[in-house]
C-alpha cells in the first residue's frame, strides 16, 4: 500500500488510472476504522481496482463545542488494517493540504441539511460537502463508498453529486452492528462499559418499530412513542431527536406509504451517537432494515 501525503500527488495517481482505463474507487473516512469501514473497503474491492481509502479528520465538520481535539486518531493501526486488506493507496492530507491559508469555498446544499443532524449540529454538512467534494475532484473515483449510518450525509452527498453533475457514482452500504446491535460508530470509543451497555437502547429502541410496523401500525406518531418508550426506560440515554421521514427528502412523514427512515440521535454520557432504519414498502407490508 502506498501513503499519499499531497493533493498532488493523489491527483497524478487519480490521472494515471484514469488514462489506463482502471476503476477507482474511493472510501473516504476519518480513520479510526472499525468493521464498518472494513466492510466499505471490501465491497470497495470487489467493484474497483485500484482503491483509495482517504483518512483525514475534517475540521470543518465539528462545530466549536464537539469533539475534534479528541477523535481518535490511531494512524499506525489503521494502517496496518488497510495493509491487510490489501488496500491500493491510503491518502491522508494534511489540514493545511486540504484547506491551505486563504481556503475561503463553502459547498451547501439547500434544504436537506438544515433539520436532523443538520438543526443538533449547525454547519456540520457544509463541512462534509465542502470536503467530499474537494475528495471527490481530487481522486477522480468512479464509485465512491458510504455507510448507511449517516443515511442524511449520505442524501445530501448524492444531491450534490448528481446537482454538480460529478462523475463519481455514490454507493451505499448496509450499517455494521456489534453482536448487541450497537451501529459500530468510531465515537464508541468513547463509551465506559456502563454507558457500553445503555447504548444499546438506541438500536433496541428502531427495534421497537420495527416491532409496531410488523403488527401494522403505520402512523408516525404512534411509531415514535414506541420508540420513545425504549429510550425513556434507559437513564443514561438523552435523546436528542427521534423522526420518521421520506427517504429523498427527508421530510417528516405523515402516515408511513413510501421507502422512508426512522431515525435515532441520542447522548450516552458525553459521547453522541446516531442511529436509523430503513423502512421500504413490500406489498401490503414494509420490509425494516436496521
Ligand atoms: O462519514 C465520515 O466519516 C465523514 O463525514 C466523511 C464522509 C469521511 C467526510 O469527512
Amino acid at each position: 500500500m502506498e501513503t499519499i501525503h499531497t493533493v498532488a500527488w493523489m491527483k497524478q495517481v487519480a490521472s494515471a488510472a484514469r488514462r489506463d482505463e482502471r476503476v477507482l474507487g474511493l472510501v473516504p473516512t476519518m480513520g479510526a476504522l472499525h468493521e464498518g469501514h472494513l466492510s466499505l473497503v471490501r465491497a470497495a474491492q470487489q467493484q474497483c481496482s485500484p482503491v483509495v481509502v482517504s483518512i483525514f479528520v475534517n475540521p470543518k465538520q465539528f462545530g466549536p463545542a464537539e469533539d475534534f481535539q479528541k477523535y481518535p486518531r490511531p494512524l499506525d493501526r489503521d494502517r496496518a488494517l488497510l495493509e491487510a486488506l490489501g488496500v491500493d493507496y491510503l491518502f491522508v492530507p494534511s489540514i493545511e493540504e486540504m484547506y491551505p491559508a486563504g481556503f475561503r469555498t463553502r459547498v451547501v446544499v439547500e434544504g436537506l441539511g438544515d433539520r436532523l443532524e443538520g438543526r443538533s449540529r449547525p454547519g456540520h454538512f457544509g463541512g462534509v460537502t465542502t470536503v467530499v467534494l474537494k475528495l471527490l475532484e481530487i481522486a477522480q473515483p468512479r464509485f465512491a463508498f458510504f455507510g448507511r449510518k449517516d443515511a442524511q450525509q449520505v442524501r445530501i452527498i448524492e444531491q450534490m453529486v448528481g446537482d454538480l453533475n460529478l462523475d463519481a457514482e455514490i454507493v451505499v452500504r448496509p450499517i455494521v452492528r456489534d453482536a448487541d446491535g450497537l451501529a459500530l460508530s468510531s465515537r464508541n470509543a468513547y463509551l465506559d462499559a456502563e454507558e457500553r451497555a445503555a447504548a444499546r437502547a438506541l438500536y433496541q429502541s428502531l427495534d421497537a418499530v420495527r416491532r409496531a410496523v410488523a403488527r401494522g401500525e403505520r402512523e408516525r406518531t404512534q411509531l415514535l412513542t414506541a420508540l420513545r418508550k425504549v429510550i425513556e426506560q434507559e437513564p443514561k440515554v438523552a435523546l436528542d431527536y427521534a423522526e420518521i421521514v421520506e427517504a429523498d427528502t427527508f421530510e417528516p412523514v405523515g402516515n408511513l406509504r413510501k421507502t422512508s427512515y426512522v431515525l435515532v440521535a441520542a447522548r450516552v454520557g458525553q459521547t453522541r451517537l446516531i442511529d436509523n432504519a430503513l423502512l421500504e414498502p413490500a406489498g401490503e407490508s414494509f420490509l425494516v432494515t436496521l
